[in-house]
């Protein structure tokens, strides 16, 4: 049974008891319903409340059922509230810790509600593309009032339960108990004091309006269209509200529900709710289980105080972790301490950072010339230069000098972390931790799992990834790992795109039009154009026979590296991040496809999409086969999380899946028959190919 069922005199106590959060799923209803049934027909019992065991009241729909029929089977949500909406008997929901979606729509369907402090309260389904489809948008403003109430359906946000009791009418919690310590003691309390009031309060009957009706609802819709682009559910959030204040409870009802489900179908939430399992299963790895011990990390050392190094040591001053930076030479650290000053200082001033905790965060940072200061760290971090000598050296350092069960890791984006590991005589202890920059700022962070890292430094930097809030991703060790290996194919189409027509413009416009953040040229003057170039010159001699544009060598060789020299694809002004088009750049690519014997010709926005987006498929197919990523959902949350890949199209692989696999590889073909393109690189990969022929999908 997912509920328990005690008696306390004469009040009987439902708890739900489904862990972590007791998620409403079949079970539990049945046993709420079994449990209200047995209240209702015994005698001795006066009233019941409904509250959660452990550490939630309910945080709403069962995820594991997502999808299943389970999910809509009898009893149902809906059925469950209405049970209990029109039990003969009082009933009180005893709120703590957590009510969220069908949590928080459970207990408005309760006579009375009483909330201990600190509880955190939602509606939060617009987060996976969906509105409140039990009650949620019919109930909410009639306790709330309308405004809070929508505020609240829109952005999915949880607000705290003693924020909520303040506000003015509400009639959300009848009582706030003194503390969740006291919470059960009130209720029953609660719970006999109404025992014998009729007629029992119901949320339906309360009336809902608002003052300025439909010209606050058009305001509202036309705010929240603006808002939210591309997102379906938000508007229909507005739609349901207004519903609310015009139309009896039941019509209301039954459109809310006619919209849910009318979301449910849209790709948008298919996208959304992907994301949602897809970040929940990234943090799982087959054969590391979530027993697994992990290493206490208390203090962490970072090595270089460059660009990495200065982001990666905020994350965890951030978290309240002690960070001491080391350096070669005093001048270097002087610059990098100096760098994450002006960045905190940047927060300080636009108001998102308290001085006070500014100046708790810089008190934990300390810095030393001398691997002697670090040998306790219980984590230590290598942001040095991109070369393997100098990881050489670094890594011989670590090894002589850390203490025992020290995990060392390294921040590299390109170099073989098995080789790293192969510098000390602990490889067991060495992991890749993969930051993408800013990396104070981007979510992503690739953990590169070496052949030989033990299982307890890879659940404990995945443990640890949780508290600095970051999205980990588990990548085995090749070139790129899964985000990089992906994005140079990306980054060789744009360059035959260039040779056979487009300007660096068209292709970005048509790209960002489709929902990424950037294009790749606008990114690659972002990241540096150099960087590229770096990577290619290996490639030259590692893959003589590899099929290149020569574009991007012919701007580096003009010196124009990015915005860091004010010129790359595009110009840039100082202080502003604009790209403004080049007149110089352009002739180059018209020449350059002059001296090649390409005749240009107009290319579509679907091809360029097509080409760009299929590249990436087809290289992460290639990624999968060779187990260098576990899953393709992982896939997706690189590329959602670190390269800006359209959120609501649920990263390359759903979005591949969506599309259909049969007609992606249908493109491929296309595009190998085009002589301008690289052939053998469109042959679709094993993988795809074989799920294609048999109708299946990655995910
Ligand atoms: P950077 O050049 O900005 O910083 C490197 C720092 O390391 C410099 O301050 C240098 O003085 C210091 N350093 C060099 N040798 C050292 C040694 N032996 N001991 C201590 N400090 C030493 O480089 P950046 O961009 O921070 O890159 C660092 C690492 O992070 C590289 O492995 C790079 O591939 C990787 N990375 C870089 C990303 C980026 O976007 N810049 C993204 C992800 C990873």
């Amino acid at each position: 049974m997912s509920a328990d069922y005690k008696v306390h005199g004469d009040v009987a106590v439902i708890s739900l008891n489904n862990p972590p959060v007791n998620g409403l799923g079949l079970s539990t209803r049945q046993a709420i319903t079994e449990g209200v049934e047995k209240a209702a027909q015994d005698a001795s019992i006066k009233a019941i409340v409904i509250t959660g065991h452990g550490k939630a009241f309910s945080g709403g729909a069962d995820i594991r059922e997502f999808g299943s029929p389970k999910a809509t089977q009898e009893p149902n949500l809906l059925s469950v509230i209405a049970q209990i909406e029109n039990c003969a008997k009082p009933v009180v929901a005893a709120v703590h810790t957590v009510a969220m979606g069908g949590g928080l729509e459970l207990a408005l369907g309760c006579h009375y509600r009483i909330a201990a402090p600190g509880a955190s309260i939602a509606l939060p389904e617009v987060k996976i593309g969906l509105i409140p489809g039990a009650g949620g948008t019919q109930r909410l403003p009639r306790v709330l009032g309308v405004e809070p109430a929508l505020n609240m359906i829109v952005s999915g946000e949880p607000i705290k339960s003693e924020m909520l009791a303040m506000l003015p009418g509400q009639k959300l919690f009848d009582k706030m108990a003194a503390s969740p310590e006291s919470l059960m003691d009130e209720a029953l309390k609660l719970a006999r004091e109404v025992a014998d009031v009729r007629p029992l309060p119901r949320v339906r009957d309360l009336p809902c309006k608002h003052p300025q009706g439909d010209a606050y609802f058009q305001f509202t819709r036309n705010m929240v269209k603006g808002m939210a682009k591309n997102y379906p559910a938000p508007p229909k959030c507005v739609d349901a509200v207004q519903a609310a204040t015009k139309k009896k409870f039941d019509d209301g009802m039954v459109l809310e529900r006619e919209l849910f489900i009318n979301l449910m179908w849209t790709p948008e939430c298919r996208a959304l709710r992907h994301l949602f399992t897809s970040q929940r299963a990234a943090s799982k790895i087959a054969d590391v289980p979530d027993t697994t011990p992990t290493r206490a990390i208390k203090q962490v050392a970072v090595i270089g105080a460059g660009t990495m190094g200065g982001g990666i040591s905020m994350n965890f001053l951030n978290a309240g972790i002690p960070v001491k930076i080391l350096e070669t030479k005093q001048e270097a650290l002087d610059r990098g301490i100096a760098t994450i000053k002006k960045n905190y200082e940047a927060q300080v001033k636009k108001g998102k950072l308290k001085e006070d905790k500014y100046a708790q965060r810089m008190a934990l940072l300390t810095s030393t010339l001398s691997y002697d200061d670090i040998k306790d760290a219980d984590l230590v971090i290598e942001a040095v230069f991109e070369e393997m000598g100098v990881k050489e050296t670094v890594f011989k350092q670590l090894d002589a000098v850390m203490k025992p069960g020290a995990i060392l890791a390294s921040n590299t984006s390109t170099l073989d972390v098995n080789a790293i590991a192969n510098f000390t005589k602990r490889p067991e202890d060495v992991i890749g931790m993969h930051f993408f920059s800013p990396a104070n700022v981007m979510k992503l962070l690739e953990v590169v799992r070496g052949a030989q890292t033990a299982k307890d430094v890879l659940a404990t930097v995945m443990a640890l990834a949780k508290t600095i809030k970051k999205t980990a991703v588990v990548s085995g060790v090749c070139d790129g790992f899964i985000g990089n290996r992906m994005i140079e194919q990306y980054g060789r189409q744009g360059g035959f795109l260039l040779e056979e027509g487009c300007t660096p413009q068209q292709v970005d416009k048509a790209i960002e039009k489709f929902g990424f953040a950037m294009g790749p040229f606008r990114m690659g003057d972002l990241a540096g154009n150099d960087i590229g170039w770096a990577i290619r010159k290996r490639r030259y001699v590692e893959k003589p026979n590899m099929k290149y544009s020569k574009t991007a060598d012919l701007l580096c060789e003009m010196g124009r590296f990015g915005q860091k020299v004010g010129k790359g694809w595009y110009d840039y002004q100082a202080g502003k991040r604009d790209a403004i088009p080049n007149k110089e750049v352009e002739d180059m690519v018209v020449k350059h496809r002059a001296a090649m014997g390409i005749t240009a010709r107009k290319i579509s926005d679907e091809e360029i999409v097509q080409r760009l987006v299929f590249s990436l498929v087809n290289e992460a197919a290639h990624i999968l086969e060779d187990g260098i990523a576990s899953k393709a959902s992982d896939i997706d949350m690189v590329y959602i999380t670190g390269y800006g890949f359209p959120i609501y199209r649920g990263g390359p692989m759903l979005y591949a899946d969506q599309v259909g696999l049969f007609n992606v590889v249908q493109a491929m073909h296309r595009f190998a028959a085009n002589p301008h393109d690289d052939a053998e690189f469109w042959k679709p990969a094993p993988l795809l190919a074989k799920l294609a022929a048999e109708g299946k999908t990655f995910n």
